[in-house]
């Protein structure tokens, strides 16, 4: 498989597991996050699918597409490591579905990050949340779900709280 062709399958295989996540929660009020703003590229998509939910973004720098970046109070910027323990005092443990884009090309220290910060992310998810996750997470409350039919196993994960 050509690098294009892996890019191409990562954002099909982000594009279905959002609409899987947000139709999974829409009958459902609760906030959205997602850490990894990035150039914005899913931040967009997620906003498109779920017009109404408040979607909050961690990253530790913007450098989104200009039309992609949240209002002030909508990002929380700096070290995800601290902007979730932050983030508890603002959204408590009201999260419907979480979006960990984190991955960098290093694979391992990608892992070691998402296990760090998991425990965090848990903190904020009500029962009942969804996740889609670029790295595997273990977490006594997450339960993997099956991917959408067309992603490989191992390209995302999604897990249900709870
Ligand atoms: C794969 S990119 C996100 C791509 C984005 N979701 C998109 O679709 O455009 C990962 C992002 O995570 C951020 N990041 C990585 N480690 C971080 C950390 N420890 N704290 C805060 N942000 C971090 C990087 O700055 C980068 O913007």
């Amino acid at each position: 498989m050509s690098r294009l062709d892996s890019a191409i399958r990562r954002l099909q295989a982000q594009q279905l597991s959002l609409e899987w996540a947000a139709s999974a929660v829409a009958t459902h009020s609760g906030n959205a996050i997602e850490l990894g703003l990035g150039n914005g590229r899913t931040f967009d998509h997620l906003r498109s699918l779920m017009p109404e939910r408040p979607l909050y973004v961690f990253d530790r720098q913007i450098a989104a597409h200009p039309d992609c970046i949240p209002a002030d109070d909508r990002i929380f910027l700096g070290d995800f490591r601290e902007t979730l323990i932050k983030a508890k005092q603002v959204l408590g443990q009201t999260v419907l579905l979480a979006h960990l884009d984190i991955g960098t090309g290093d694979k391992e220290a990608s892992i070691a990050l998402a296990a760090e910060i998991a425990p965090l992310v848990d903190s904020l998810l009500a029962d009942g949340a969804v996740v889609v996750s670029d790295q595997p997470v273990t977490l006594p409350r997450w339960t993997s779900a099956v991917l959408p039919e067309g992603i490989k196993p191992g390209r995302i994960h999604l897990y249900r709280i709870g």
